[in-house]
């Protein structure tokens, strides 16, 4: 529990806060000696510290993002510089930052030099100080010879790989070596020190009355105990000391979170605050922040315990805690768990729960179908997700997944669970057991499937020193189809973000438009009103990158960068939710996905009798494929293919059409990364492709040269997963209605799945 510190609120007038780098001017001040006690009581004087030595004055908060991560690297600086005559002193002038808080930062940060308690902030006001962290190097007469920042690894919105600059002890080594510091100003980012403040008395607008319930409606779902957001603000102590920041914050719009540009499409997560509210908050932080009166006061919401989506009937845990190191950066856990479905599992609620949400910046969950896993051994780095089904995720400020009654997303019987998480440091070592709660449908009663489904552009290529590489991608409605939620992925690179619909009549629509993404907020933005695309709409997503050094983010702008998981390479995906919008399963049970037997054709019997022997030759294979296209008269080209310890094989190919090109014969065989064969043979799912040139997710230039649309039903030869799949010259060459009859061909021939 936080607290103000005893009677915090001394009335001192209110400070004129210079501008960002007025700091720069206290260099050559002294600072006079000044006795303050530390947090464990003891009194402390600036004298007793110097004595013909360096003193670094580091002035910290406990709960501001950038402090906290900069506590390690104090406490290591300190160590470095210790036998050189050089100390360390912390003065910690927030109001908010009780006795207890300090101790524990400085436990964290393993911070063994004194930290100074400046209640009333008039140290802090002698220094000029404004931010946590800010650092302020004194020479042996006590007079300030470099103020700012103490490195630029950390800043807002952006960590970079190591520091580019080590200002504090650059500034440091010159002084010792009788130098003139260099650079003697930088610009600390940070959060402003939380001051005492003199409220206006006559002034209107109070927390009680106005600013709680903004701060109710709009940042404490992230900033309560436990959640996401470092410091809680339900109360007006918690929120005092805070005021300046969030202001900035504010200002800057940076909180809440949102980051689509308000011209297209409405949202009903849109979390940005009215001008109004804004309003309101600035008129009572210029006029001291008053309390009011705590009758004014709205009801307390109830905070999220427990879980959010009704008792899920299944939960699964990452099998042990995840160890987080104290600082540095982590790259992307991966955990495969095995949640033992024997048969398929409609899942009508979601929720993705950290032990330890402080550390979890978000949590991916994808369905790896029997076999997927292959591709994670032996697939390129990058290429992990693709064997996936999307199923939910956490990110910051996200809601469960709860689908309304008749819809609900389906994992195949076998599958296995695959978690992404993206664990962040926060300056002291920490644990995380992440666990999903999933609650399932009554299969009777799910009439829609809801699945995720990307534009994507694997093959995007990112030239070095570039500021803005525009990359697009596009995806066809193949039927008519009804998109619920909006999410764009890049990394770091990544910079700006849209979605466009261009309907058949040629019509352009806008859907999302984020001007500004930021990496470090993989937002959801979910339709208020699902957005119909009738079939031969074309979905488009445009992406910018930045790959120059002057976005600090970016890990080498001397690199190529190509399509990869890890975040010094790049993604391009435009997720997005979606239903088809006629679909009734309940009505229309063929359409349930493929290994749902008993809706495939009785064949006739002699291609049945040519599908069952089709594997045993080449001329049993061309016997085979002429006798399919007399049934199914668009095919021009017929291939089994299967997958197997990383490679895509085809087992036999023939062309019962005239075919320009020829490729991919019998025999051929290639790694299977990026193969869409490969999804094919690990889906156990009938797929269709209208348009092998739009095709979404992997590259179909291979096969578009020479064929425009194809059919694929899953298959097993000898065991190894494959795939049946037909070719034609023509678009949208394989209707719906003949997927029981491809299907059963399938099954004839390999023994199907
Ligand atoms: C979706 C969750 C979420 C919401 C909603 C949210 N915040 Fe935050 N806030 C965060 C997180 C997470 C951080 C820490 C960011 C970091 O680590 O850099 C943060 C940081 C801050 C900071 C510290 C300064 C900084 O840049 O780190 C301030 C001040 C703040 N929030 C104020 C607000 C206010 C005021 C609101 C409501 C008007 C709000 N926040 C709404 C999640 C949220």
């Amino acid at each position: 529990m936080k607290g103000l510190l005893g009677t915090a609120v001394l009335l001192i007038p209110a400070l004129a806060l210079g501008e960002p780098g007025t700091s720069g001017t206290v260099v050559g001040k002294k600072i006079d000696t000044f006795t303050l006690r530390d947090y464990r009581g003891a009194e402390r004087s600036l004298q007793e510290f110097s004595r013909g030595k360096v003193v670094v004055v580091a002035f910290l908060g406990t709960e501001c993002p950038l402090a906290k991560q900069y506590g390690h690297r104090l406490a290591e600086l300190a160590k470095e510089f210790a036998p050189r005559n050089v100390v360390f002193l912390a003065i910690d002038s927030n109001q908010q930052d009780s006795i207890s808080a300090i101790s524990q930062y400085a436990r964290a940060a393993g911070i063994e030099f004194p930290i100074l308690r400046d209640i009333g902030n008039s140290i802090a006001d002698r220094f000029g100080a404004r931010r946590t962290p800010e650092v302020f190097v004194l020479d042996e007469q006590q007079v300030i010879r470099y103020c700012g920042r103490i490195d630029d690894q950390y800043g807002i919105g952006f960590v970079r790989t190591r520091p580019g600059r080590r200002d504090l002890a650059a500034a440091v080594e010159e002084l010792l070596a009788g130098k003139p510091v260099s650079v003697p100003a930088t610009q600390a980012p940070g959060c402003f020190i939380g001051r005492v403040r003199q409220d206006v008395k006559s002034s209107e607008v109070t927390y009680s009355k106005h600013i709680a319930p903004i701060l109710q409606n709009r940042c404490v779902e992230c900033h309560h105990a436990g959640a996401i957001a470092p410091f809680s603000l339900t109360t007006y102590e918690e929120t005092i000391g805070w005021v300046d920041t969030i202001r900035e914050v504010i200002r800057e719009q940076r909180m809440p979170p949102w980051h689509a540009s308000p011209e297209y499409g409405n949202f009903v997560n849109d979390s940005r605050l009215p001008e109004r509210d804004k309003k309101l908050i600035y008129d009572w932080i210029d006029n001291g922040a008053p309390e009011g009166d705590p009758k004014d006061l709205p009801r307390t919401i109830q905070l999220a315990e427990g879980w959010r989506i009704p008792r899920p009937d299944l939960v699964v845990s990452i099998p042990k805690p995840y160890q987080v190191p104290s600082q540095g950066t982590v790259p992307y856990e991966f955990v495969v768990v095995d949640p033992g479905f024997k048969e398929d599992k409609w899942v009508q609620a979601a929720e993705i729960r950290p032990s330890n949400r402080g550390v979890v910046h978000h949590v991916l969950v994808f369905v790896q179908p029997p076999g997927g896993e292959h591709v994670l051994e032996h697939g390129p780095k990058g290429q992990r997700g693709f064997i996936t089904h999307w199923l939910t995720g956490m990110v910051p400020g996200s809601r469960p997944m709860i689908l309304p009654p008749g819809q609900a997303r389906r994992i195949p019987a076998s599958s296995r669970l695959l978690f992404q998480i993206h664990y962040t440091v926060n300056g002291a070592p920490q644990s995380d057991r992440t666990s999903l709660g999933l609650v399932f449908a009554d299969p009777k009663t799910v009439r829609k499937e809801v699945t995720t489904e990307m534009v994507v552009n694997p093959k995007l290529l990112i030239p070095p020193q570039t500021a803005d590489q525009e990359v697009e991608a596009s995806d066809t409605m193949s039927e008519d189809t009804l998109v619920l939620t909006l999410t764009p992925h890049t990394h770091v690179r990544g910079k700006a973000f849209r979605y466009e619909a261009i309907y058949p009549d040629g019509k352009h629509e806008i859907l999302l438009d984020v001007p500004h993404y930021d990496f470090n907020w993989q937002n959801t933005y979910v339709l208020s009103e699902p957005k119909l695309l009738p079939k031969g709409t074309r979905l488009h997503c445009i992406a910018h990158y930045d790959n120059s050094k002057s976005n600090p983010s970016n890990p080498d702008p001397d690199a190529l960068v190509r399509w990869g998981e890890q975040t010094w390479e790049e993604m391009m995906i435009g997720y997005y939710e979606a239903m088809p919008a006629v679909q009734d399963l309940l009505k229309d049970p063929p359409r349930v996905a493929a290994h749902v037997p008993s809706t495939r054709n009785a064949l006739d019997p002699e291609l049945k009798r040519l599908a069952e022997h089709a594997l045993a030759s080449q001329k049993d294979f061309d016997a085979f494929a002429s006798a399919l296209r007399k049934v199914v008269p668009s095919v021009d080209r017929v291939c089994v293919s299967t997958y197997s310890k990383g490679k895509i094989h085809v087992e036999f190919a023939s062309y019962p059409g005239e075919v320009a090109q020829r490729f991919a014969g019998t025999g051929f065989q290639a790694d299977g990364r990026g193969f869409m064969l490969v999804a094919y043979a690990l889906f156990d799912e009938y797929s269709v492709i209208g348009d092998l040139k739009q095709a979404r997710g992997f590259d179909m230039s291979y096969f578009s040269k020479a064929l425009s649309s194809s059919a694929h039903a899953p298959v097993a030869v000898e065991g190894k997963p494959g795939s049946l799949n037909l070719w034609s010259k023509q678009k949208d060459a394989f209707e719906v209605k003949i997927r029981p009859l491809v299907e059963s061909v399938a099954q004839a021939l390999g023994g199907g799945k």
